[in-house]
Parts: C-alpha cells; sequence; structure tokens
C-alpha cells in the first residue's frame, strides 16, 4: 500500500482552511503535513487545529523532507512567485484559480514549470462536481450528438468585500472563469469569441470600485458550439449553479442540489428546502474529489486541470473586459 502524499499549504485563508481540513481529515491517501501563511495567526490556528507543523517561511515549507508536493492557496498575486519557487523546488504543485490576473506572469510560470518538469494542477473545483462532470460526460460520449448550446448560469449568494472586489481582478477574472472553464470542459473545445455585457445592480459600491455585478457572456467555440453564460453576485434564494448542454441527439443537464431533501405541503402547494447557501456547502465533494486526482497526479497520472487549462479562462475573462470596454465581441486571439 502507498503511503500518504504528504502535502505543505501556502496560504491559510479563507479556501486554504478548508483545503486543510480536507487534506487533513476527507482525503485518505493525503497527509497535511506543514502550512504557511504570511498572517502567522492564520497559520497557526490552522495548524492547531489539523495537526500540522507551521513552517518558519514559504522557502523552509516547499523545501522540506517531509512535504511531497505544495499547494498554493495563498492570495491570487502571489501564485506565480511561488509557483516558481515549487518549481526550482522539483515538486508537484496544486495552484489555486485564478493563476494570475496577468497573463505575462502566467506565461512567467508555464516556462518555468515546464522547464522544471514538475507536475501542476490548477483549481477548477467544478470538473470534480458530480453534476457537471455527468453533463460533460454525455457530451464526450456522444449521447447530445453535436453540441449546438451550452447554457451556464452561475449565481453567488452574496458579494464578496469590497475589499476582496478591489483585487479580485473584477467578476469576469474571479467568479466567470468557473464558467468558462466549465464551458471548455463540457464542449471540449476552445473559445475562438467572447461577447459580454454587464450591469451594476445589486450594489453600487461595486460599480465605484470598478466591476460589475450582473453580466451576460457569449462564448463562441473552435466546434462551433455557443456558450451562453449568466451571473449574478446576489442570488437571494442561495447558491445557484446550473448548466445545460444541447445538442443534435439530446440535452444533458446538472441541477442545484438542495440543502436536504425534506419537502412540506400546504394549500400554496409544495415547500422545498433552501439552495446550499454557498460554495463551502455546496461543492466540498467536489473539492475531496479535486484531492483524490492530485494524489493521483502526484503518484503518476497526467493532471487533470493543467496550467494551459488555467491560463485559458484567464484569456477568456479578458476578452469579456476588452469586449465590455469596446461594446464588440473580442476574439480570445486578440489577447493572446
Ligand atoms: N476554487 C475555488 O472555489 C476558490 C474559492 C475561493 C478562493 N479561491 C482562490 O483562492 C485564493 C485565496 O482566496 P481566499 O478567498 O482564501 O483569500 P484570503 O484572503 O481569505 O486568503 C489568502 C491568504 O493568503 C495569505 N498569503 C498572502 N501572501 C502569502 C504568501 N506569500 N505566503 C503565504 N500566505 C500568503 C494571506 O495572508 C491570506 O491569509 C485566491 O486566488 C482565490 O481566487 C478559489
Amino acid at each position: 500500500m502507498n503511503s500518504p502524499v504528504r502535502i505543505g499549504l501556502l496560504g491559510c485563508g479563507r479556501i486554504g482552511s478548508m483545503h486543510a481540513e480536507l487534506l487533513a481529515r476527507r482525503v485518505p491517501d493525503a497527509a497535511l503535513t506543514a502550512v504557511h501563511d504570511l498572517m502567522g495567526d492564520s497559520a497557526a490556528r490552522v495548524a492547531a487545529a489539523f495537526g500540522a507543523r507551521r513552517a518558519a517561511s514559504t522557502a523552509e515549507l516547499i523545501e522540506a523532507d517531509d512535504v511531497d508536493a505544495v499547494a498554493i492557496c495563498s492570495s491570487t498575486d502571489t501564485h506565480i512567485d511561488l509557483l516558481m519557487e515549487v518549481a526550482a523546488a522539483g515538486k508537484p504543485a496544486f495552484v489555486e484559480k485564478p493563476l494570475s490576473l496577468d497573463l505575462a506572469e502566467v506565461d512567467r510560470g508555464i516556462a518555468a514549470a515546464n522547464a522544471a518538469g514538475i507536475d501542476v494542477q490548477v483549481g477548477f473545483n467544478r470538473r470534480f462536481d458530480a453534476a457537471h462532470r455527468h453533463v460533460r460526460d454525455r457530451v464526450a460520449a456522444g449521447d447530445v450528438g453535436e453540441v449546438h448550446l451550452v447554457r451556464i448560469s452561475s449565481r453567488d449568494p452574496d458579494p464578496p468585500p469590497l475589499s476582496y472586489i478591489e483585487v479580485s481582478g473584477g467578476i469576469f477574472c474571479d467568479m466567470t472563469i468557473h464558467d468558462f472553464d466549465m464551458a471548455r470542459f463540457v464542449t471540449g473545445s476552445e473559445a475562438v469569441e467572447v461577447y459580454a455585457t454587464g450591469a451594476v445592480r445589486v450594489d453600487p459600491a461595486i460599480g465605484e470600485a470598478g466591476d460589475l455585478d450582473t453580466a451576460v457572456v457569449v462564448v463562441t467555440h473552435a466546434n462551433g458550439a455557443i456558450t451562453t453564460i449568466d451571473n449574478s453576485r446576489r442570488a437571494v434564494y442561495g447558491y445557484d449553479q446550473r448548466l445545460e448542454a444541447f445538442g443534435s441527439a439530446g440535452m444533458a443537464a446538472s441541477d442545484n442540489p438542495t440543502s436536504a431533501t425534506a419537502r412540506y405541503w400546504d394549500t400554496d402547494g409544495p415547500h422545498g428546502r433552501p439552495l446550499p447557501y454557498f460554495f463551502l456547502d455546496r461543492y466540498i465533494p467536489s473539492y475531496e474529489a479535486e484531492w483524490d486526482a492530485f494524489v493521483a497526479m502526484v503518484r503518476g497520472a497526467p493532471s487533470p486541470v493543467t496550467l494551459a487549462d488555467g491560463r485559458a479562462p484567464l484569456v477568456m475573462g479578458l476578452a469579456a473586459w476588452a469586449s465590455v470596454r469596446e461594446g464588440r465581441p473580442v476574439a480570445v486571439a486578440e489577447i493572446g
């Protein structure tokens, strides 16, 4: 039997602390050995909660003998520098999305990882959601025939804090980026053109920060399929995540799970249970499956979400911003 893959985790914020818990408790073939965060308190809390060592620095964690692979879960603007350090140490890496908001930085990281020959998995967890994956598998098996349309609704229950919005890269590079990944994943085809529009319908402060909170994007793929994406930063009924692939032989769709299956009926009819509140409710099983796939990659399987898969949705996000600014469809090739 293989011994667990020993993982060191950088960044113990919102997503890093969730990953730490999964690695320590829910992924049988992984062990969380060390953590580090610039904020010592966060690292100390996560280390104590999940039985890991608190490393004194990123370098100490990356080079440690008890760290087989490194999970980069820190703020977006640190991902590429940390990936370069992990590449220099020759260890496999997990990198949260987005790789960066700067395409030149992404290319710098990809060049370093390729030169070092390390395996990297990017954190597009929705590929591991059982319902979304079923849609993609139906498409890949030819069950919907030739894909004509993909429709993605992706709506958050509430906007993140303004301090997050201001450094997030805006809705297209922070939020829609997951949907761009799903569009490529489900169709199995690259985007060639992006046409986006958006508005501020939820909170004027989001507009004052230079962002949008409501958006629609039309993506044209190389194989002729068209994906439409609609996003909102506030769905009052919960975290709304649905997708549909429609083609010449049928349709495959994924729906929202309810937070419980109980229902109640009265004179107004049936009343269901609410949707999961947010990604930490809806997507935990996908994050677990993401880590199972990471362990398999460290043990020799190909990366399930490559650096190229990390780069392409960023290009689509940048194209969406250009489209909104210029009021026209933007060819992906114009961006890079
Ligand atoms: N895949 C997903 O579903 C998902 C969900 C949320 C966030 N994310 C991504 O995860 C990343 C982190 O997001 P978050 O919401 O946890 O942010 P956060 O601000 O809560 O946490 C980021 C943490 O990184 C730490 N940090 C910054 N620089 C560091 C460095 N050089 N070394 C070590 N630690 C450092 C910060 O101190 C902070 O604790 C972002 O890139 C975000 O886009 C992905």
